[in-house]
């Protein structure tokens, strides 16, 4: 036990370049021109001081390439898939024969939406996601979309992109304290071979490099986000996936329950930074 702790602290050493290179960069995030997004803000309370006073977007850790492929929806690669959301909201599927269309006048009116979700409802900690194939079965009679297919994350970045620049700000009491509590206790669980939490890399190490990336906080203000390296709009839980595999350990299911609190917990870390969606990585 003791010598495989010391391994691991030896791996993360050595994948870290020292000294600590840099924090984020000093880069405003201006959109279209004229959307000013908020990429830093003073860090909520409930961090008790774990990530200094602000908390930064993951945008400011980019290079400047990258970051400025979210600066104009002209180049930013998400808007196709915004496009092929745009179409399915128009097209009929199911066995009601209805489309988003038939009983939403546009995706405008879910605007602020995604600002605060996850949300507890009647019990149930729901994500996008749940919304979305919830309906398809309840309203449409159509097949549950796969989570982390095209289809679900152009129409979750479709629905996010309608609080696009609007404070994160999801709710961490009442009923949704439980869950929370669990997802917090996830962030700090050391997982896999290498024994490293979310904590370890994006609380302890964000500024410093790992191997060629420069780490951030590992918020979820900009997701789905497209990421250069997969040519696609990539889910926050495939991404939490990536995240733990990276540690070698076998990870939980998108879509699971952990994933879920884990979800709202790593959101509540961001109130307050603007949500990009559809934002840009790496
Ligand atoms: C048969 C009519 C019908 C169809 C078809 C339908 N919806 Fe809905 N939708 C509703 C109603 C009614 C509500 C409000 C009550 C509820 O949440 O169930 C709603 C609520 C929602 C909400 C949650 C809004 C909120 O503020 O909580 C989202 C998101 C949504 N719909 C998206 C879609 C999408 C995307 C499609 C197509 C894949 C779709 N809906 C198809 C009737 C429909
Ligand atoms: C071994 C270090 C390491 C661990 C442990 C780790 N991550 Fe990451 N994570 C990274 C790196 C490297 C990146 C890519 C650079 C960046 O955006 O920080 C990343 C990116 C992310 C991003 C994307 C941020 C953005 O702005 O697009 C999220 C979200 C994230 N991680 C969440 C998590 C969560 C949740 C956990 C725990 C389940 C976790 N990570 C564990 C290294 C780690």
């Amino acid at each position: 036990m003791k010598i495989i702790k010391a391994l691991s602290a030896t791996a993360l050493a050595l994948a870290l370049a020292a000294p600590a290179v840099a924090g984020p960069d000093d880069d405003n995030l201006m959109i279209n021109g004229d959307l000013n997004m908020v990429t830093e803000t003073a860090a909520p309370d409930h961090l008790g001081g774990a990530l200094g006073s602000t908390i930064y977007s993951g945008w400011r850790f980019r290079t400047d390439e990258t970051q400025s492929l979210q600066t104009d929806d002209f180049d930013n690669p998400a808007m196709l898939f915004i496009d092929q959301a745009m179409d399915l909201f128009n097209t009929v599927d199911g066995t009601e024969g209805k489309s988003c269309a038939s009983c939403h006048d546009g995706p405008e009116q879910f605007a602020g939406l995604a600002a605060t979700m996850p949300k507890v409802i009647d019990g149930k900690l729901v994500v996008m996601e749940d919304l979305l194939n919830g309906h398809r079965a309840k309203a449409m009679g159509a097949e549950p979309w796969k989570w982390s297919g095209d289809e679900m994350q152009s129409m979750v970045a479709l629905i996010g992109l309608q609080s696009r620049g609007m404070p994160v700000n999801v709710a961490i009491d009442g009923p949704a304290a439980p869950f929370w509590e669990q997802g917090k206790e996830m962030y700090y669980t050391r997982y896999g071979q290498l024994e490293l939490s979310c904590a370890n890399c994006h609380e302890d190490n964000w500024g410093n490099m790992i191997r060629a990336d420069h780490l951030s906080m590992g918020q979820i203000n900009g997701f789905p986000t497209y990421r250069l390296k997969q040519a696609k709009l990539i889910s926050k839980h495939n991404r939490f996936r990536g995240c733990i595999r990276d540690t070698m350990a076998e990870t939980f299911a998108e879509g699971s329950d952990e994933f879920r609190a884990l979800e709202l917990y790593v959101q509540s870390r961001g109130n307050g930074l603007s949500v990009e969606t559809p934002a840009v990585r790496q």
